[in-house]
């Protein structure tokens, strides 16, 4: 009867000490570092009250400050309490409204993230002169009323709009983001862009388009009289190292459009409606790595677009309208080679001739009747996968493979093959595990068309003698 008051008064007691000590807000955990011999706390809160946190922080030096929902929505950013913060994320906090001064005392924010909020417009970052990330992702951003008050964010290098409401990107957008390398601008509904909407940004590295409704790259007139030549969007971006348009409506190229992007590693204009693609689009683009053009309309490649890059290592042409291909002769570092969901019933002779290293060849769901004699015989090593599924083969000659006893996959399944002694060399592989003709993925066996001893018969349990 006795000890039971007392051990509640204990218990009181200490929690008023703890609290008294440390005070940490409802919701919080709180982790000490030691930075550059500076003691700095970081807080990471999930669905904390926002305006208890905020009071915690006043005046404190702060790594990183994580508010991960608030117990109730804020609708407006009100200006933060003075502190000292290197991280600020506010996110899932409701936030529609921003005060122009909300962040005019915590000026040593490196990055600031706002995302999974419902923001209207762009927030005044002015002051934060060492930022380097500005993350805005899914809020309700329609424009950018004035970017030019953010030259001054000389370390601004991340934007990310991802997932906002922008409608156009006008000459003034961008124009004040002048050190931006990183410019995400995907999943708006961005219709229109201004043929010098990104000329400011010189330092742009990686632009994304993607998953907008841009229809037609705008060009702007060349600044050369001389040349009849519009210039591109694009113009002048020689550091671009990615541009991403996927998914962009895209129903042709301009001429020249990436012709200064020399620097230019990676290239998406998958799921468009390209049908065509101008004389040498990609030519230019001598430092080209990963080019991927799929889900497009593309019914045939003159060998003259493709870039003099001996760099480039993958390509994705699948799901296009090919009836006919290039034979690819520059390309020496190929590894990746994507040509599925096409129209194609032959490859050319020289296909391929100069890539040696080809580790993945997707031929598959296409209309090839035949393989050229020396298909793949140049390859130094056995590829991983050389996908022929569901095409109108009826035999693959030993030739085509060369006579490297490396294992490796040719899947087959789907084709009429006429399993007579041409295909012996591939039944004995099988029986002596040195190809397979089936993987875990696609383990469909490839059954015998013909001749009618063996049609309906798995390749594999043919006798040929
Ligand atoms: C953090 O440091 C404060 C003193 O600066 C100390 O009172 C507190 O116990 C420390 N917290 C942790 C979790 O180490
Ligand atoms: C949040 O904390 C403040 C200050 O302590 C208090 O006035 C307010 O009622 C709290 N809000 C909620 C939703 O708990
Ligand atoms: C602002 O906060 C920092 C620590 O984060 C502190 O050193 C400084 O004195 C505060 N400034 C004012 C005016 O309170
Ligand atoms: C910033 O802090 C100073 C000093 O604490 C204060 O006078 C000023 O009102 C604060 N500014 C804002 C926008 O809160
Ligand atoms: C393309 O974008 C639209 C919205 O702009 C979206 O509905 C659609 O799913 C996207 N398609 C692909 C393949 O990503
Ligand atoms: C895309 O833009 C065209 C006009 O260029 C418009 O007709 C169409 O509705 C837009 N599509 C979407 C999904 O916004
Ligand atoms: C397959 O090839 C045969 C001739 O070898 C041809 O008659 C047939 O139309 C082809 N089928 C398809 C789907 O292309």
């Amino acid at each position: 009867m006795i000890l039971v008051p007392f051990f509640t008064f204990l218990c009181l007691l200490l929690n008023a000490v703890s609290s008294f000590v440390v005070y940490q807000p409802k919701g919080c955990g709180l982790v000490n570092w030691t930075i550059g011999g500076r003691k700095r706390i970081s807080a990471q809160c999930v669905n904390a009250n926002y305006t208890e946190v905020m009071e915690y922080a006043r005046d404190q030096q702060i790594y990183a400050l994580i508010i991960d929902g608030c117990n109730l929505p804020i609708r407006q950013i009100e200006p933060l309490p003075n502190m000292s913060v290197l991280f600020l994320r506010i996110v899932n906090c409701g936030i529609e409204e921003i005060d122009d001064d909300a962040f005019a005392n915590v000026t040593d924010v490196i990055k600031l993230e706002l995302s999974h909020n419902s923001i209207k417009t762009f927030p005044n970052v002015e002051m934060l002169t060492d930022l380097h990330e500005l993350i805005l992702e899914d809020n309700k951003i329609g424009n950018i009323a004035d970017s030019q008050k953010f030259v001054k964010n000389k370390l601004l290098y991340d934007v990310n709009l991802r997932n906002n409401k922008l409608l156009e990107v006008t000459d003034a957008s961008f124009s004040g983001f002048e050190s931006v390398r990183n410019l995400d601008l995907g999943a708006n509904q961005i219709e229109t862009i201004s043929p010098n909407a990104f000329t400011k940004l010189a330092n742009l590295g990686t632009l994304n388009l993607g998953h907008n409704n841009i229809s037609t790259l705008p060009s702007k007139l060349s600044n050369n009289q001389l040349s009849e030549l519009p210039a591109s969007v694009f113009e002048g971006l020689t550091q671009l190292q990615k541009l991403d348009l996927t998914n962009t409506t895209l129903k042709e190229l301009p001429l020249n459009v990436f012709s200064t992007n020399k620097n230019m590693k990676t290239l998406y204009l998958n799921f468009n409606n390209l049908e065509q693609l101008p004389f040498n689009v990609f030519k230019e683009l001598t430092n080209m790595r990963e080019l991927e053009i799929h889900h497009n309309k593309l019914k045939r490649l003159d060998e003259s677009v493709f870039p003099d890059s001996d760099k480039l290592f993958e390509l994705h042409l699948n799901d296009n309208q090919l009836d006919d291909i290039p034979p690819f002769r520059n390309l020496v570092h190929l590894i990746y080679l994507n040509l599925e969901n096409n129209r194609l019933t032959a490859l050319p002779t020289e296909f391929v001739r100069q890539s040696m290293w080809l580790k993945s060849i997707y031929l598959n769901n296409n209309r090839l009747r035949s393989l050229p004699d020396t298909l793949f015989s140049h390859l130094i090593s056995a590829p991983d996968v050389i996908d022929l599924r569901h095409n109108n083969l009826t035999t693959v000659p030993i030739s085509a493979f060369g006579v490297k006893k490396h294992k490796s996959t040719i899947l087959l399944h789907g084709n009429p093959l006429n399993c007579d002694e041409k295909l012996a060399w591939l039944v004995n592989d099988i029986k002596s595990e040195t190809q397979r003709v089936s993987n875990p993925s696609h383990p469909e066996i490839p059954l015998c068309a013909g001749p009618s001893k063996h049609s309906g018969l798995p390749l594999q349990n043919i006798k040929l003698d």
